[in-house]
Parts: C-alpha cells; sequence; structure tokens
C-alpha cells in the first residue's frame, strides 16, 4: 500500500470508489473537487500498482485545537486488510503535526465496520444527530478523538 497525497487528477479515481460506498449520499463532484483544492485540510489517496483503491480527507484550518475527518473509503475488493486503519491513522499523524488536540467524524448508526475501526483507534460517541443521513433517515453519530493519547499509545506501542 502507498499513500500519497491527492491531487486534482485523482478526481474520477475517487468518485468512482465514493459512488460505489455511499450509493445514496455520495459526494457531488463538485463537492469532491472542492475538497481536494480546498486549503484547509488534506487528502491521501492509496494506491496499489499504479491503482487509487482508497482514499481519505482531514479538515484542519491552521491555528485550530480540532480536526475532522470529512472522509474515508476504499474499494470494496481493497476492503480488510488493514488499509482502512493506516490510512484513518495517516489523517491522526497529520493532524497531530498539526498541533490538534481533537479529531472528530460522523458515522451512519448502521456502519458497524466503520464504527468498530474509530473505536479501536480510541475514538469515542459524544453525540447524536437524529435522522441526519437521508433519504436513508439513519442516524449519525459523532465521535472523538483525543489526540496526545492516541499518539502516547503509538509511541509506546500500545494498543489504542
Ligand atoms: C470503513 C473502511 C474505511 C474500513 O477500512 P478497511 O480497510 O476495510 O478496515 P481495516 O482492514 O483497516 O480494519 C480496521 C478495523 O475495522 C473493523 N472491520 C474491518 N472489516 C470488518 C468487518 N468485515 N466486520 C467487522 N469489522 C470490520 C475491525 O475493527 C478492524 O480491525 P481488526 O482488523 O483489528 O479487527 C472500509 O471498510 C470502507 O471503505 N467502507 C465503505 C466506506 C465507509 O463506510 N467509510 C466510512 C464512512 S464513516
Amino acid at each position: 500500500m502507498t499513500l500519497r497525497d491527492a491531487t486534482p487528477d485523482d478526481l474520477g479515481a475517487i468518485m468512482a470508489i465514493e459512488r460505489a460506498a455511499f450509493p445514496t449520499d455520495a459526494w457531488s463532484d463538485d463537492m469532491m473537487r472542492d475538497e481536494l483544492a480546498s486549503p484547509h485540510g488534506r487528502y491521501l489517496v492509496d494506491e496499489e500498482g499504479g491503482r487509487i483503491v482508497g482514499y481519505a480527507g482531514l479538515r484542519h484550518l491552521r491555528g485550530g485545537a480540532d480536526a475532522d475527518v470529512q472522509t474515508i473509503a476504499l474499494s470494496s475488493e481493497a476492503r480488510g486488510s488493514g488499509r482502512g486503519r493506516a490510512l484513518l491513522a495517516a489523517l491522526i499523524r497529520e493532524a497531530d503535526a498539526r498541533r490538534a488536540r481533537e479529531v472528530f467524524l460522523e458515522v451512519r448508526d448502521d456502519n458497524a465496520v466503520a464504527q468498530a475501526l474509530y473505536a479501536s483507534e480510541g475514538f469515542a460517541e459524544i453525540g447524536r444527530r437524529p435522522h441526519y443521513y437521508q433519504p436513508d433517515d439513519v442516524d449519525a453519530i459523532i465521535m472523538r478523538l483525543d489526540v496526545p493519547s492516541w499518539r502516547a499509545a503509538h509511541e509506546t506501542g500500545a494498543s489504542a
């Protein structure tokens, strides 16, 4: 697996994964293009043999104490082998490098796989947005990670 910064040229490959991963609430091309071009964060892609198999994005305003995981997704055949965890860890390291102390994210209540990943990295539920995801009428769970705790856990080699 090779992680690198996303470029505007990656839009098509990213959107193919996005639409397959989020069939009812995918972002539009324009939204994703704006995200990739935004100075307020960092987007990474995961390449395998020159093909993009995943992507993830962090939003962080310079000087801010908090950051947000905007999105993270892998093509279906690339899931379940640690790539999601590696992408997430790269975003958290980026947040840490920018001196953010907290990372927030929203996850669908019916997405047990993603929730398990986030919980195992130390994210904890801090709230809910009822009926947030439409048209599926699914709640959003808001999760928060304490970045210094995550760093300490990873420095000692302990699991978060
Ligand atoms: C969520 C997603 C990014 C996770 O990436 P992944 O590469 O599949 O996950 P990993 O192999 O890194 O596994 C990380 C953890 O996720 C959980 N997980 C992964 N696959 C799982 C499965 N099939 N069932 C249950 N838990 C699973 C486990 O907690 C796993 O840790 P473990 O391997 O120590 O048990 C990926 O599955 C995906 O792209 N899903 C579709 C898009 C999506 O839901 N994005 C998140 C939106 S909030």
